[in-house]
């Protein structure tokens, strides 16, 4: 058998010495460096004389964690250590992914974007701002990691559900592709966050003197697109084998950006696709609760922005493929927006809206949309908190037998409803799933798990198939395919507890299963960089880094 897959450095370059190794982030291995290495090395003397064990470093790096008095402080100890001995970080990070998922990303990952000027210690990741346009391509080839194969990119301006948070929003990029690593085993030092800075609307911001993104107004249109399509070919160029996902965009470019580039460049947008992909997901998971198929479903949503018209788009095509036509699946997904349900005779309907307009009489809002529709789910996607109160969880109850009540928004401040109140309101009937994690709730006697509807489920799967079968693009049928592999490896016991996604302790298991399904749906859709293997799953399992440290001497 091989080693596990630890190399993060080219083999080809010569290792540094001394001080500049113990500064390299992918090569350190801090207080872990045997007596051979450091003699080799140049490190005698610069190190504690006492060699640490792995296993060891991790114990201290708890001890520091858990004295922190907030999340903040915690997410600020683990970047700082991620800045320091990546190996270390993502070991910390992969053996406590439960405690940690919500401090690298959402919620406190949001936190940290509001202050990033304020937490600021060392950059991570490429800016490239309006300034710089025309000369993005040599500002690509500044980064020092030749090989890389994932890039998440934003323009910060819609920032998980807390708006725009400008320069900020990098905290996004960097926190999406700690968790390629971690979930997926994507190697990191092939992997790329990037921030487009191109002005913000915040006027705070505007005003912070300790704010360190471009200070104007956002720049839009053509000028815009032709500042992305400079991205995007430079990317090209430099990067060849990348795969490029788009995250945070507000939603006037999100759709736009993502229908010009799927087709061109191996790329998606997780904010549609990825969560479309956990949430029909955990629709499956319902389904072996409830019995019911696909099919019967009628889903009403709240908010139809990118996470809601992706989860309606995915939900449309998986019930199409189970037998129903284009018009009948569509009807079985209503949206309401901040003007009431989106229907035919409304004006000025976003162009992604649409498809969901129908021919059915207006309703002013989510209550009186939810009487006159019966939905057997829904589908917070708003922003809006508490927008899911006791009247619409107890008349959703009214109608279903087990009522579905997915309450997605981001972080749990915006949160549609608790996991508590929608298990108590209902009588404990409710099949519940959430964005940000709630805790585990008692009720009654009877315990519930709250499945987290985390697009982590999904993206680090997908990007790990595609980047193990070097494919050229990313396709719906890959995002199905992920979606229907994650259903299947909930077990009967976490059905039990009413949690509808396996348990986060298993992500890369999971991941694996998902790179493996991505990567047969491209070797079925002639999309595939490399010849089939024999064996699909161990090509995709072998693509894996671990956070082990590779021997030196
Ligand atoms: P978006 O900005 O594209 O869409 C928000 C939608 O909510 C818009 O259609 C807007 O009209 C609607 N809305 C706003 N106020 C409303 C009101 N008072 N009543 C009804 N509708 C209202 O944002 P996006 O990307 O769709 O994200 C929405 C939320 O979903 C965010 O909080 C985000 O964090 C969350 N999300 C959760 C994911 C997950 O759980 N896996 C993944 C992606 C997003």
């Amino acid at each position: 058998m091989s080693p596990p897959h630890t190399t993060v450095a080219d083999p080809s370059v010569p290792l540094p010495h001394g001080e500049e190794l113990l500064h390299d982030p992918i090569l350190n291995k801090g207080t872990a460096f045997t007596r051979s290495e450091r003699r080799a090395l140049g490190l005698e003397g610069l190190l504690p004389p006492h060699v640490h064990r792995l296993e060891e470093q991790v114990a201290r790096v708890m001890d520091n964690y858990r004295n922190k008095q907030t999340d903040l402080e915690r997410y600020i100890h683990l970047v700082s250590l991620q800045d320091r001995n990546e190996t270390l970080f993502y070991r910390v990070v992969v053996d406590h992914i439960e405690e940690m998922m919500p401090i690298i990303y959402t919620p406190t990952v949001g936190q940290a974007c509001q202050q990033w000027g304020h937490l600021f210690r060392r950059p991570r990741g490429l800016y490239v701002a309006w300034p710089d346009r025309g000369r993005i391509e040599a500002i690509l080839r500044n980064w020092p990691h030749p090989d890389v194969r994932v890039i998440v990119v934003t323009d910060g301006e819609r920032i998980l559900g807390l708006g725009d948070q400008g320069v900020g929003g990098m905290g996004i990029p960097v926190g999406k592709l700690s968790l390629y690593t971690a979930c997926a085993g994507i190697d990191p030092a092939r992997t790329l966050p990037v921030m487009l800075d191109v002005g913000t609307e915040n006027e705070g911001y505007l005003r912070d003197p300790l704010y360190m993104g471009v200070r104007q107004k956002r720049v839009r249109g053509k000028e815009f697109d032709a500042f992305v399509a400079e991205f995007v070919e430079g990317v090209r160029r430099v990067f060849p084998r990348a795969l490029l996902q788009f995250e945070d965009f507000g939603n006037q470019n999100a759709f736009r950006l993502l229908e010009q580039w799927r087709g061109k460049v191996c790329s998606f947008n997780d904010d549609i696709q990825g969560t479309a992909a956990v949430t029909l997901a955990g629709l499956y998971s319902s389904l072996r609760l409830t019995g019911k198929t696909l099919r019967d479903q009628k889903l009403l949503f709240l908010g139809a922005g990118e996470a809601g018209i992706g989860i309606g788009d995915l939900v449309v095509s998986a019930m199409v493929d189970e037998g129903a036509t284009l018009e009948e699946a569509r009807r079985r997904c209503w949206f309401v927006d901040s003007h009431g349900l989106v229907v035919k005779s409304r004006t000025g309907l976003a162009e992604h809206k649409l498809r969901f307009a129908h021919d059915a009489p207006p309703a002013p809002d989510f209550h009186s949309a939810l009487e006159a529709l019966s939905p057997t789910a829904i589908v917070g996607v708003s922003t809006v908190p508490r927008s899911f109160d006791q009247r619409v969880i107890e008349t959703l109850s009214r109608m279903n037998e087990r009522p579905i009540v997915f309450a997605l928004s981001n972080p749990t401040s915006k949160s549609e409803c608790t996991a508590e109140d929608a298990y108590r309101w209902s009588g404990g009937r409710a099949i519940f799933a959430s964005g940000s994690p709630f805790p585990t709730c008692h009720l009654d006697g009877r315990t519930f798990v709250p499945g987290q509807g985390n697009n982590s489920y999904i993206f680090p799967g997908v990007g790990l198939g595609v980047v193990a079968c070097q494919a050229r693009l990313v396709t719906d049928r890959m995002f199905s395919a992920a979606a229907r592999t994650l259903a299947s490896l909930v077990l009967p016991s976490d059905l039990d507890l009413g949690r509808i996604f396996p348990a986060l302790t298993r992500i890369r298991e999971v991941s694996a299963h998902i790179g493996e399904a991505v990567a047969e749906v491209a070797f079925q859709e002639g999309l595939a960089g490399v010849p089939r293997p024999a064996d699909v799953g161990g090509m995709v399992r072998a693509a894996m880094w671990h956070p082990v440290y590779r021997e030196y001497v």
